[in-house]
Formats: structure tokens, C-alpha cells, sequence
């Protein structure tokens, strides 16, 4: 059934006006201008511009991929909405849509960028965008002040029913992704460019929609965590396949992983059930979140669970226990990653980690309390990084593990699963899965 994102717009934007009154009230501000964003170029010495990423506290109000559309939100006024209509014989313009808005907002469009200082009421003003030096120019208010950011990327952890709708269906483009890239590496595709534009085609998208810059490994590349280097030329010995990929929608990011393995022989068996083991601990961790608790918990428990897979896949030899390769931090060799992180506008969403994790924990990006609303990603990991595992190898705990295993696993690279969870009082709900339609296991 078709998802009605629409449908939830006019309460998203009601909710999240009120949440920006609030946060103007406890900074100390009177009006916030927020701005869409401006053009910046790919280099100076060439007059090409980056397409545009709008500021995500714009897009948290309106999806509305072009510059200097400038957001007034002031305590106790109507919100305003100036943007500046550019007429262009080299690009097409873009054409708003100010359907949904017009009930919620004045739309004024502006004959220059200099026209959006009428826009300001009288009072204290702060400004929030990446083009500070519009700001100053034309004294929108105070750049970017510290306070009020941090209010505003709070207000964004709590995630709205238009929001989670929209999340879905970015889940949606990014399954029919994942599903033909999978099975043209099952059908013996192994150019990692060619699986990326595989990707891309069935996600109906071009490279620069995508939330990142989609992950793809054939091998031992799924051991570099963010390998973005594709190799256009097969790689005809590779049997595992590594894709984390996304799609968006009203700028709203899926982040996906999964790892396939094709093959035959004992390696790739014992590869296989490591991707197994690994997704039944990741279902697991997802089946024990809780309202309430830390999620820095989760995380060091999916530790604790990662020391179980590597005794029972003869990784970590007999002998050893799960407490000896957690203390000893052998897991955070083989998974040095977070468990995950919050989701939303951007694809390492922000406002969760307000709080420093504990020092074992370097990466993790979310140290909140889990709450109704949250949605984030659960993404254990399990890879063969001999940069990290070298010093384990010639270290005090060395005994610890079979190397001849890892050694035999290490052409596979590495594994993840990802999927991306709404938290509600009652339970979680897990986008990714019901996207796939299936328990995958
Ligand atoms: N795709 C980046 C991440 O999973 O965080
Ligand atoms: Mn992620
Ligand atoms: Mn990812």
C-alpha cells in the first residue's frame, strides 16, 4: 500500500513550530531566519557548484532543495517564508510547490537576497545556516549561536509521524536497491562500479541523491568501512559483497547494510555462518531495545554477543571466555565501529550525543536514553582489519585467537547488517525489515 507521507505534513509542521518557539523562548531569542542555503563552488580556480544540500533545520520544515529561500519563526508571530525567484537560461529553475504550505506560513517571494532583511520583525535575532557571510552582509541576526542550535538539533531526536512515513518510504527505494544488487552478485557480477550503478538504477536515483556516497566491496574492500573506491574492472576471485546504501525522500535518509557471500568451500561456509551469527545477534539486540534504557548499553552488548559469535565460530580459541575478549578489547578489533546512530535529515543524524560515550567506546554516536520517537540504525559489525588486528597478533592477548582462522577469513573483508528502527512505547518497529517484506533469516 502506497505510504501517505502528506497526509501527517501540516501536524509535522505545527509540532516542530512549536518545538522552535520553545527553543527561541529558552535562548533567549526572538526571531530565528533559517536559511535554505547558498550555491558553493567545487573549486575556485573552475565555476562549477556542488548541487545543493539544504540546511537540515531548514529541511526540517520544508523540503526545498534550492538557495536563498530564507524561514522566519518568531515567538507569537505567523511564520514567514521569503524566497528569492531566480530566472536562468543556463539552469533550469526550481518551481516551488507551496501547496501544503499555504495554510501554515506566508510565502513571500523576494526580488533579491537583500529584500529577505524586511522579512526580520524588531527584537533579537538569530540567524542558522551555512553562509555566514550572507548573514553578516545583510545582518540577518547572529550566526549559528550555540544555544539555540543545540535546541533545535534536539528538537529533531523525537521524529513526528510525517517524518517516520517519510523515513519509510526512503526505505522502500533503498530495498529495491539492495535487492537487485544482490542478485546481480549472485548472478556473478563482480565489478563493484557496475553493482553501484545496479544500485542505483533499481533505486531510481542518481549518485548525488543518495544520503551517502553508497558503500560498496567486493572481497577484502568490505574491511575499509567507508570504501567508496570502486573498482570498474571485475574482481573474478571475490565471494563476498559488502553494499551499505541508502535512498531519501522529502531529505529524509534510509542507511542500509548487507553482506552477501557466494561460494562453496569451506571458507565461504565458514564465512556464511558468520554473516548468519552476526544477523541473529543483530535481530536479537534489536528484539531487547527498551524505553528507558542507555543505548550506549546496547552497544556494549552487542560486544558481549560479538565474543559469543568468535567462540562459537572457533575465531577465538577454546578456552577463552566472552569476558576475556571484551576486557581484553579484542572485540573492538574485529568491530570498532558504534552499534548505530540516530537517524533522520541527515544520515548520522545529530542531538544524540550529548554526552561523551565511555573512553572504550570512541566512535558510538548515540549516548542517549532510548525514547518513543527515536529512530536509529543497529549495525553491528564483524571485519578482518589488519591494521587493527596486526597489534592484537604481536600483543599480550595474542593467544586468544586463531589466526590461521583469520587469515582464511580475510579475503571475505568484513560484515555488516544494518537496519534502521522507529522506537515506540509499545515495541520497535523495524523500517528495514518491513520493507523486505520478510524475515531474512
Ligand atoms: N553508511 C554509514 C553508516 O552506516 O553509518
Ligand atoms: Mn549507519
Ligand atoms: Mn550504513
Amino acid at each position: 500500500m502506497p505510504i501517505d507521507v502528506d497526509a501527517s505534513y501540516e501536524a509535522h509542521f505545527r509540532e516542530i513550530e512549536t518545538r522552535a518557539h520553545d527553543a527561541l523562548a529558552a535562548s533567549g531569542f526572538d526571531t530565528v531566519v533559517i536559511h535554505s542555503g547558498s550555491h558553493v563552488l567545487r573549486s575556485t580556480f573552475d565555476d562549477q557548484d556542488w548541487p545543493l544540500r539544504p540546511v537540515p533545520a531548514f529541511n526540517h520544515f520544508i523540503h526545498w532543495p534550492s538557495p536563498d529561500a530564507f524561514l522566519v519563526l518568531s515567538q507569537g508571530a505567523r511564520t514567514r517564508l521569503g524566497y528569492v525567484e531566480r530566472e536562468s537560461f543556463w539552469e533550469a529553475s526550481f518551481r516551488p510547490d507551496l501547496s501544503r504550505l499555504e495554510r501554515l506560513l506566508e510565502p513571500e517571494p523576494l526580488k533579491s537576497r537583500e529584500a529577505a532583511r524586511g522579512l526580520l520583525p524588531p527584537g533579537r535575532a538569530a540567524f542558522v545556516g551555512q553562509d555566514v557571510a550572507l548573514s553578516a552582509a545583510l545582518d540577518l541576526g547572529e550566526p549559528n549561536p550555540a544555544i539555540l542550535l543545540e535546541r533545535l538539533e534536539d528538537a529533531r531526536v523525537e521524529k513526528t509521524e510525517f517524518e517516520i512515513a517519510a523515513l519509510r518510504v526512503a526505505t522502500q527505494r533503498a530495498v529495491e536497491g539492495h535487492r537487485a544488487a544482490e542478485k546481480a552478485f549472485m548472478a556473478g557480477e563482480r565489478s563493484e562500479l557496475a553493482l553501484h550503478l545496479v544500485y542505483l538504477g533499481a533505486s531510481n536515483q542518481d549518485a548525488f541523491d543518495t544520503p551517502y556516497q553508497n558503500i560498496v566491496a567486493l572481497g577484502e574492500a568490505a574491511a575499509t568501512l567507508h570504501y567508496i573506491q570502486y573498482q570498474a574492472a571485475a574482481k573474478s576471485g571475490a565471494r563476498s559483497f559488502l553494499l551499505d546504501a541508502g535512498a531519501t525522500h522529502e531529505g529524509y535518509a534510509s542507511d542500509i547494510t548487507r553482506t552477501h557471500v557466494q561460494g562453496g568451500d569451506g571458507a565461504a561456509d565458514e564465512f556464511a555462518a558468520l554473516v548468519r551469527g552476526l544477523e541473529r545477534g543483530q535481530q536479537a539486540l534489536i528484539a531487547s531495545i527498551r524505553v528507558g534504557e542507555p543505548f550506549e548499553g546496547l552497544h556494549d552488548n552487542s560486544h558481549e554477543r560479538l565474543a559469543g559469535l568468535l567462540l562459537e565460530s572457533g575465531i577465538a580459541k577454546k578456552g577463552t571466555s566472552a569476558e576475556a575478549l571484551v576486557e581484553s578489547r579484542v572485540t573492538r578489533a574485529f568491530y570498532p565501529h558504534g552499534l548505530g546512530h540516530s537517524l533522520g535529515i541527515q544520515t548520522h543524524d545529530v542531538g544524540c550525543r550529548r554526552t561523551p560515550p565511555a573512553e572504550w567506546n570512541p566512535f558510538l554516536r548515540n549516548t542517549r536514553t532510548i525514547a518513543p520517537g527515536q529512530v536509529f540504525t543497529i549495525e553491528p559489525g564483524l571485519y578482518f582489519i589488519e591494521s587493527l588486528l596486526g597489534p592484537v597478533r604481536s600483543g599480550p592477548h595474542k593467544e586468544l585467537v586463531d589466526w590461521s582462522k583469520v587469515d582464511a577469513l580475510k579475503p571475505f573483508g568484513g560484515i555488516r547488517i544494518e537496519d534502521n528502527v522507529v522506537v515506540r512505547a509499545q515495541g520497535v518497529e523495524n523500517l528495514t525489515r518491513d520493507a523486505f517484506g520478510a524475515a531474512q533469516l
